[in-house]
């Protein structure tokens, strides 16, 4: 019996695995519109057979994409370009669909991964960027803009007008992206709050912003339906943002009623020293679980059926979360269940790819032909 093809629910939310495709961006919309491709990618990891698909960091305001290539949802445009993709997966898959809220802060404005990933400087059609502090990702970049109260405010209130649009595009989870460097992780990390007022200094004034955002995004949200996080755990710097810390956000989350912590790390400085290796982070949402009971993805370097098995049945961590291996195999979640023994929905157009071994890996099945 495998522990990864078991059930979960997180709120009213009836996951039938413990597998989530992790949101990645696509750097493919106009404007912030998704488009074809988006059709085209979200439809096929909707068939990955993991029990949910969270769409790619989805900025709540246009200076809040990472690229001029970033999904947004931020106005009625926004909203109407994913309606006809959402009503498709519905129509052909189970999979759940959340989608990860984020704000780029200092680290927008930046070109597209494939023409380098580097700042697009205002002289050649960047924009100014906001942040906790005045301080630039790069020594030598153009600093970001701190933000004032009027700004923490405009920030909020985007976060949760877009919760209201995903709300009514009908998605069934929400994931704050307070990872890998972007605004929301930019407040607890010392390196990138140098603030001198109620947002920054000590451990509680650097979650302060945080945990407004999340309340604000959870009153909206339909009280059934789950709301997750997505943390760095560690800055993997000397005197940065740490687990111990996480460990407390973590606590302060929980009071909250947050239904995942996604446990990632890194992205806040160019001096991070990561000791990269299959599962690095596991050990990281491991602390996070024991340490507060809170229910937790890992994610990063996790590619083998076995190794994920072993992550959710030895109580690591309660699920996992794919990035790279399912695009390099968007069936990942049917090859391990074949390998584990597990159960996949598959939509009838592709029963007869079962194998001949695996004579119930879709279910109760059966077609025929004259
Ligand atoms: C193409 C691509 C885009 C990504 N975009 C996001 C994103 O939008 N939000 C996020 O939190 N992480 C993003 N990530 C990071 C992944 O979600 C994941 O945390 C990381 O890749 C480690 O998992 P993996 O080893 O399974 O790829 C992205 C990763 C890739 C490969």
């Amino acid at each position: 019996m495998s522990t990864l093809f078991t059930p979960i629910k997180l709120r009213d939310l009836a996951l039938r695995n413990r597998i989530m495709v992790a949101p990645m961006c696509q750097y493919s919309a106009d404007n912030g519109e998704a488009n074809d491709w988006h059709f085209t990618h979200i439809n096929s990891l909707a068939l990955s057979g993991a029990a949910m698909f969270c769409i790619e960091a989805t900025a709540v305001e246009a200076i809040g994409r990472i690229t001029p290539g970033c999904l947004g949802l931020w106005n009625d445009a926004t909203e109407a370009a994913l309606r006809p993709i959402i009503a498709s997966v519905r129509k052909h898959s189970n999979t759940a669909i959340a989608m990860q809220l984020a704000h780029a802060g200092r680290k927008a404005s930046s070109h597209v991964p494939w023409d380098g990933g580097q700042l697009i400087p205002m002289s050649e059609g960047g924009w100014q960027a906001e942040g906790p502090s005045a301080l630039p990702h790069k020594e030598g970049e153009t600093p970001p803009r701190a933000l004032d109260a009027a700004g923490l405010a405009r920030v909020r209130d985007a976060f949760v007008a877009t919760a209201k649009r995903a709300e009514r595009l009908g998605l069934d989870a929400l994931e704050l992206h307070c990872a890998h460097g972007y605004l929301l992780h930019q407040f607890l990390s010392p390196i990138s709050n140098r603030r001198t007022d109620q947002y920054g200094g000590s451990l509680q004034n650097r979650m302060r912003y945080p945990l407004e955002v999340f309340d604000a995004v959870r009153a909206v949200f339909p009280e059934h339906k789950p709301v997750g996080i997505k943390v760095s755990a560690t800055d993997w710097v000397e005197g940065g943002w740490d687990v111990p810390q996480t460990i407390e956000f973590a606590s302060e989350l929980k009071k909250r009623g947050v239904d995942w912590i996604d446990v990632s790390s890194g992205g806040v400085s160019p001096q991070q020293k990561i000791p990269l290796g299959p599962g690095y982070q596991v050990p990281l949402a491991q602390a996070i679980k024991q340490a507060t009971g809170v229910t937790t993805m890992a994610v990063g370097l996790i590619t083998e059926p076995k190794q994920a098995e072993e992550i959710v049945a030895s109580g690591k961590a309660d699920m996992i979360a794919l990035a790279r291996a399912m695009l390099y195999d968007p069936r990942w979640a049917w090859h391990a269940a074949a390998e584990l023994g597990g159960q996949v929905e598959a939509p009838p157009q592709y029963w007869r790819s079962q194998p001949s071994t695996h004579k119930a890996l879709f279910g109760a099945t059966s077609f025929g032909a004259r």
